[in-house]
């Protein structure tokens, strides 16, 4: 979002902005054209990602089924950033299949393309517009979901509908009585849940969370189990996390998958896994 974000448009320029930003792939795939007849919002089949040699993915299968909040787990270097980034784009497998709902392959999109295709992914680090508003934030993500560049949304005005949508969006991050603050001035985690909302306004269908709550304090961590649990069900979510209080937190019966080695070691409850001498020897047990 950032190498669209031009705060220092003059005004005259909005109706020409406005016109050129619908690009001849506006809306090529949308959100509600994804094919989820088959109950799975994301298929990974047999991916394999090598850098020099060393296999990051080796030959990984994974699925996540529509509304399904799954955590990934696994020691450092397991492959668990190098998936999402095969997810949405970023890398291209060298072998092996991934689809978004039936039909959209997703190693034949562009990053953007897949962003736009309805998947919204969070860094670790948090990445807001910091001399913008809280509101603001959440404004310009709504209005960039449609294509429309950060220089245009300013000057757009907002119908009832999309006000009440930031609201509920606020109080479900824990800002509102926040909304008029700049986000640059924002705890870290307050920021980290501005980027959430900020994706959230984006509708997504697939929703891709790396370490959400590294550098969070306890009660901040906590809050943001709870705001999970919240979304459960709404969208599907990856959530891969180190810290396994807040993996218990929001895995509660659903499945967590144990990568290791490029691979899937494990999967099953939170109780199973945890209870598993192979995921014990490689991860829980250090
Ligand atoms: N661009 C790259 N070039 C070379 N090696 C890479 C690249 N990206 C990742 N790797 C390697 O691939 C392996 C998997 O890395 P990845 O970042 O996916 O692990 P991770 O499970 O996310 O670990 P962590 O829990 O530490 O975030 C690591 O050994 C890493 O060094
Ligand atoms: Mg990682």
């Amino acid at each position: 979002m950032s190498q669209i974000y031009n705060p220092a448009q003059p005004s005259d320029k909005v109706d020409n902005a406005l016109h050129a930003d619908y690009g001849t792939s506006y809306a090529r795939i949308k959100p509600e054209g994804v094919d989820t007849t088959h109950g799975a919002i994301l298929y990974l089949e047999n991916i394999t990602v090598s850098f020099d040699g060393f296999k990051a993915l080796n030959n990984l299968n994974l699925d996540i089924s529509v509304g399904e909040l799954r955590c990934i787990i696994g020691p450092n270097g397991a492959g668990k950033t190098t998936m999402m980034d095969v997810i949405t784009g970023k890398t291209r497998p060298s072998a092996g299949t991934a689809f978004f709902g039936q039909s959209i392959d997703l190693t034949k999109l562009t990053e953007y393309d897949i962003a736009h295709a309805g998947i919204g992914r969070k860094f670790q680090r948090p990445t807001v517009f910091e001399q913008h508003t809280v509101f603001e934030n959440l404004e310009l993500a709504m209005k960039m979901g449609k294509r429309l560049t950060v220089r245009t949304t300013l000057f757009s005005r907002l119908s009832s509908e999309q006000v009440d949508k930031i609201d509920a969006c606020l109080r479900l991050i824990r800002l509102n009585g926040n909304e008029r603050r700049l986000a640059g001035l924002l705890s870290h985690g307050q920021k980290q849940w501005l980027e959430i909302g900020m994706l959230l306004m984006q509708e997504p269908q697939l929703l891709l969370l790396d370490e959400p709550v590294a550098g969070m304090s306890d009660a901040e961590t906590a809050r943001t189990a709870e705001l999970l649990n919240e979304l459960r069900g709404k969208h599907s979510i990856m959530v891969v996390e180190h810290d396994m209080g807040f993996v218990a937190e929001i895995a509660q019966e659903g499945k967590v998958t144990v990568l290791h080695e490029g691979a899937v070691l494990a999967a099953g409850k939170m109780s199973e896994v945890q209870a598993d001498e192979r995921v014990i020897e490689v991860y829980l047990g250090r």
